[in-house]
């Protein structure tokens, strides 16, 4: 085909001036910088590297320390503030900065933004449980529409840590325990908080964080510290922040832990060498809360002084909380233990997000009452709220076909306080969320079902979960006037998020016992999971015939639960991360090396238990519908493919049930001979897609040369010639398989 090279010549002279437009964006904004800088004293660089918390309320203190921090913004030595919020207080803050202090350098104000501001969405390893890149965006979005109309500018999120350890609270902020599923996560939430133009006036600077490693507290024990191989470290933690990078997210936060021995605040090799050097990250890190400081505690700084000095060498632009920067270093910049070249390069990462949202041309772009008033909660929100939530929702069990439920049944006996519980929904890290806006499971049954007698037993107490005494005997009376019982069990919001730690993950309390009981009434019963981490079911996952993982789901968390357990919509999640069947099994996880010695049932000495399975109770990637999918095996295109080629493979998919639905297609690839161990499998690639009943598809997926690569033991990035097996299928282990060979 012969091209015109008039539109050869138009095209490159079109990207000249696009690149050209940036570059001019960049000079006229760093030509800005560079002059405040040079007009700058020290105090008021470090004042720029401080953040600190608002303290709301008018107690003394309170009172006390707002007036210090309106004299600090006055003075130019505070830059940032997490936790204000709301037009009226933002702008009164920001018309100090930009009307009475010397330079007028505008503020920032940071919050935690993590599922929602005050249309609450489900919590993040929920929304991870969708497996809809798409959808999870969506919800960034009107995460940050609420948000910046409330005045704020940056949001401390996505939290990308992967976790393999489910005693960890803090696995129900992220995206569970696979990197490929936390990198498609990561990318579209930073794309939902910051938008196409972060200069737009709806977008939120989105943070990945906190890095790294976090997930990898020892013992699952929050803070504690992350000791792995580098190989683990590089191609397990760390892709999902590469993701974020590569997304364009402008700001990173630091992790409490050390790695290896290092704490990450003083983590000059993984901060300065590997994500800006190494990775070409632009952008700017932030301490997490008093983490400058807690190197005394770490062991690794003998003074408030060398902890500030460690932590700004390292690459920790800003200090959150810990007020060391401002408050210690002016005297370590004039020893020159901090240059004044690392000092400047971190003003100028603050001073670019100021400039990149148009805070130097209008400062009060993020304060507009109407905005406040009109964008908050609105009934759009919702819909996208109860959309996230109905897709976050996993069918675990649904024996004899069960569920749906029809909607002409007349009586249903509802029994756990969860079910009327409007603050377990809401999850850890729930923004401006009101107990008031949840729909709870109840009323979401109730709502569904007009007609009906809908009965409810509290049945245990919360946080306790102990059942009362005379339950047995409540249950009993109602069985008569019961055609299902549905049961909701699980945890309450305080037990995950952040130090939410549990020894143990099976169901607190006496929840099983309460499970035992409605099973021996012999009605139908449907069980529902609201939580917020894995759980260890053992107890009830033989035995109880329909499970439903529910999760936190948010605002409307009543209305998806009810649009599932009747039918107006077809289950569609997967488990982000491995279910064990007790706590003992903790770290388990699909993408698990085989060992030379990989259990098998009729060797004893193999890597197994002498008291349970070695398999978990339900796998990563797992998740039932209402519909059923046939998935065929693999079919590459070709056999034999050469270094750095992509492959192509096909996959035939056919809705074999009798509802349309969704099916989670996945492919996992085992690289089966290679210089470094190589896991049993690890995800490649997803596709989620629509089928009615009786349809059938074939999807493409491409294997990227990336994909075939693996750290070797001098950290390169590589892959090796030989045999690649392909899987297909609905979740990490009933898969279908064919092979390919790679040839240098
Ligand atoms: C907390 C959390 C971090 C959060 C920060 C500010 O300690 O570790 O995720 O963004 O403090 O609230």
């Amino acid at each position: 085909m012969k091209i015109n090279h008039k539109v050869i010549v138009f095209l490159l002279l079109l990207i000249s001036s696009a690149i050209h437009a940036q570059t001019k964006l960049n000079q006229q904004g760093e030509a800005l910088i560079d002059n405040l800088i040079s007009q700058m004293t020290v105090n008021e660089k470090l004042g720029q590297l401080a953040q600190m918390r608002w303290s709301w309320g008018d107690s003394p203190q309170a009172a006390a320390t707002q007036k210090l921090y309106k004299e600090r913004v006055k003075q130019g030595t505070l830059g940032s503030f997490l936790g204000v919020h709301g037009v009226a207080l933002t702008c009164e803050l920001q018309r100090i900065a930009v009307e009475e202090s010397r330079l007028k350098i505008p503020l920032l104000f940071a919050q935690d933004v993590i599922h929602g501001w005050r249309t609450i969405f489900p919590v993040p390893l929920a929304e991870a449980a969708s497996w809809n890149p798409d959808l999870v965006g969506q919800s960034a979005r009107v995460a940050a529409v609420e948000a910046t109309s409330a005045g704020i500018h940056w949001t401390f999120a996505p939290m990308v840590d992967i976790s393999r350890d489910p005693r960890w609270g803090r696995i129900t902020e992220g995206s569970g325990e696979d990197p490929f599923l936390g990198s498609a996560m990561a990318t579209a939430r930073v794309k939902g908080f910051q938008g196409d133009d972060i200069s737009a006036g709806n977008t939120l600077l989105a943070c990945a964080k906190h890095f790294c490693a976090y997930g990898a507290a020892e013992g699952g024990r929050d803070y504690n510290i992350a000791d792995m191989s580098l190989q683990t470290l590089f191609g397990i933690y760390l892709p999902p922040f590469k993701a974020a990078v590569d997304a364009g997210v402008e700001t990173f936060m630091g992790a409490f832990n050390e790695v290896n021995g290092v704490p990450m605040h003083a983590n000059d090799f993984l901060i300065n060498k590997v994500l800006h050097q190494q990775w070409g990250f632009s952008g700017l890190l932030i301490s997490d809360f008093t983490a400058v400081m807690e190197l005394q505690r770490h062991g690794i700084a003998a003074t408030p002084e060398d902890a500030g000095v460690l932590a700004l060498n390292a690459g920790v632009d800003i200090d959150m909380e810990s007020d060391i920067y401002a408050g210690e270093l002016a005297s370590a910049v004039t020893d020159n233990r901090v240059s004044e070249k690392v000092l400047n390069n971190a003003v100028a990462r603050v001073l670019r997000l100021k400039y990149k949202l148009g805070l130097f041309d209008d400062p009060y772009r993020y304060h507009n009452l109407e905005r406040e008033k009109e964008n908050i909660l609105t009934n759009e929100h919702r819909q996208v709220a109860r959309n996230v939530a109905r897709e976050s929702i996993v069918l675990l069990k649904n024996d004899n076909h069960l569920l749906p439920l029809s909607k002409t049944i007349k009586n249903i006996t509802v029994v756990g306080a969860l079910a009327a519980d409007n603050d377990a929904p809401l999850g850890a890290w729930r923004g401006q969320g009101r107990k008031e806006d949840v729909i709870t499971v109840l009323q979401g049954i109730k709502e569904a079902l007009p007609g009906a007698r809908i009965g409810y037993e509290a049945a245990y107490d919360l946080p306790e979960f102990k059942n009362q005494d005379d339950i047995k005997d409540r249950i009993q009376k109602s069985v008569p006037e019961t055609d299902v019982f549905i049961l909701v069990l699980g945890e309450t919001a305080r037990m995950t998020g952040e130090a939410s730690n549990r020894s143990s993950i099976e169901l607190p309390g006496e929840q099983n016992k309460l499970a035992q009981i409605l099973k021996r009434t012999g009605k139908p019963l449907v069980i529902l999971l609201m939580n917020g981490r894995p759980l260890a079911l053992s107890q009830i996952a033989h035995e109880m015939p329909v499970i439903v993982e529910c999760w936190f789901l948010g605002v409307e968390m009543g209305h998806a639960v009810a649009d599932v357990l009747f039918g107006d919509f077809n289950p569609s999640g997967k488990l982000p991360a491995t279910f064990p069947r007790v706590t003992g099994q903790i770290p388990i996880y699909y993408n698990h090396k085989n060992t030379g010695r990989p259990p098998v049932e009729d060797d004893f000495f193999r890597s197994k238990y002498l008291d349970v399975p070695w398999t978990p109770q339900f796998p990563f990637g797992y998740g039932l519908g209402y519909s059923s999918f046939d998935i065929s095996a693999p079919v590459p295109e070709k056999q034999v493919i050469h270094s750095g080629d992509k492959i192509v493979v096909s996959v035939h998919v056919k809705n074999t049930g009798k509802y349309d639905g969704q099916e989670v297609v996945q492919l996992y690839l085992r690289d089966e001979v290679r210089s470094i161990t190589p896991p049993v499998k690890q995800l490649v690639a997803f596709n989620k897609i629509f089928l009615k009943s009786g349809e059938s598809r074939s999807i493409q997926f491409v294997i990227q040369p990336d994909n075939l690569k693996f750290y070797d033991s001098n950290l390169n990035y590589k892959s090796e010639p030989g045999w690649f097996t392909i899987y297909s299928g609905a979740d990490s282990e009933n898969l279908k398989s064919s092979r390919f060979q790679l040839v240098n």
